[in-house]
This record gives C-alpha cells, sequence and structure tokens, in this order.
C-alpha cells in the first residue's frame, strides 16, 4: 500500500489511517503532534470513489460494503505485517489513529483480527458491522473521539460502538467536543492526555 514512514527514536510506531478523500499526507501533522518521537506509518487507501479515496467501498453515505470492509482489513492488516518487518519496528507496540473512513476500517479491524492492534484511537467513527459475533477485547484499548454535533459520525453511532467493543470487554474511553466532524486542538490534546495515562508517550 502507498504509504509514509518516519524513523522515530522511541519504540513506538503510530500507525495513521486517514479519512474519505485524505491521503498518506493527511495525518502526519498530526501524528507529530500525538507521539513527536514515535515512527510513524501514514498510509493511503487503496479504493478510488470518483477521485476520493477511501480504505473501503460503500454502497451508499453511509452503508458500508462489508464484503469490501472484510477483504479489505485483511488487506491492510497484511500490509502492516510487512511493513513492520520491512521497517523493523514491533506491531505489538503500535498504536493505531484513524480518522473517519480511516477509524472505520481500523475499528473493524480490532474485531476481525483481535490483536492485530490492541491500542487505538477512533476519531468520529462509525460501527463498522453489526450482528456478529465479538472476540475477547480484553487485550485492547480503546479512544473513541466524537462530536455531539457530528453530521457524518453521528453521537448514536459512537456511544454503540463504546457499547458493543465494552461487551467484548475492551478498555473504552470517550471524548466529545463540539465540532462537528473535523478534529479539533481539544480533541487532539484529548489523545495526548489518553496516550499519557497509557504510558505510550516517552
Ligand atoms: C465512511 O464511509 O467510512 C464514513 O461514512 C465516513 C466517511 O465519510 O469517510
Amino acid at each position: 500500500m502507498q504509504h509514509i514512514f518516519i524513523k522515530g527514536s522511541s519504540e513506538t510506531t503510530l500507525i495513521l489511517l486517514h479519512g474519505t478523500g485524505g491521503d498518506e499526507h493527511s495525518l502526519v501533522d498530526i501524528g507529530r503532534f500525538l507521539l513527536p518521537n514515535a515512527n510513524l506509518l501514514s498510509i493511503k487507501g487503496n479504493i478510488d470513489e470518483n477521485g476520493l479515496t477511501r480504505f473501503f467501498k460503500r454502497k451508499s453515505f453511509g452503508i458500508f460494503d462489508e464484503e469490501d470492509l472484510i477483504f479489505r482489513t485483511k488487506e491492510l492488516y497484511d500490509f502492516l505485517q510487512s511493513a513492520a518487518k520491512q521497517y523493523r519496528f514491533d506491531l505489538t507496540k503500535a498504536v493505531g489513529y484513524g480518522y473517519s473512513n480511516g477509524a472505520n476500517i481500523l475499528g473493524n479491524m480490532l474485531i476481525q483480527i483481535p490483536r492485530s492492534i490492541t491500542q487505538a484511537v477512533l476519531a468520529h467513527p462509525m460501527v463498522p458491522r453489526r450482528g456478529i459475533d465479538l472476540p475477547d477485547l480484553s487485550h485492547t484499548h480503546v479512544l473513541i473521539t466524537a462530536g455531539d454535533n457530528d453530521p457524518i459520525a453521528p453521537m448514536s453511532e459512537s456511544r454503540e460502538l463504546e457499547r458493543m467493543l465494552k461487551s467484548a470487554s475492551a478498555d473504552v474511553s470517550m471524548y466529545i467536543g463540539h465540532k462537528e466532524h473535523a478534529i479539533s486542538k481539544e480533541e487532539l490534546e484529548a489523545v495526548k492526555t489518553w496516550l499519557k495515562k497509557k504510558e505510550l508517550i516517552q
């Protein structure tokens, strides 16, 4: 997959997954702000939706193509494993940060491939899939950042995802802002606080 890797001085790797219409450059500044010493691996999605890049197909606005989501999640995980070998980092110590469409594939990876990523920030996510058996996620730490007036990823979805992950025994924290679907400065400060609490900032 098209990507940028920036070597850091700590053992942590921050995996960055952009929203619809973004690319591998979109979240690099945010990554640097969140974990200044970490390796950054910023990935571009493989789907072109009328010129807008995404990580998986959708049938219509807010309706995911679940078959493609499952396939692309495995494809992304395979890429992460090969990148970990190539750049010599430990995937088990990585933190995922996904925004919007990137949060949705990351959220799906948590439940489709348990222990693939055990520390994840889901920024403005939706529920990736419903009606499936959930794995044991007791080793997984998640921060959901949401907007109580987000018109694209409604608050009800973030709450449903929180309940879903908690029911699988994940450790889930929430930040709720009021900046619609945008990533705000306050939200990023909340992410930093969470990363500090999880002892991921060295
Ligand atoms: C999605 O399709 O993943 C969500 O609707 C968010 C987005 O617009 O990317």
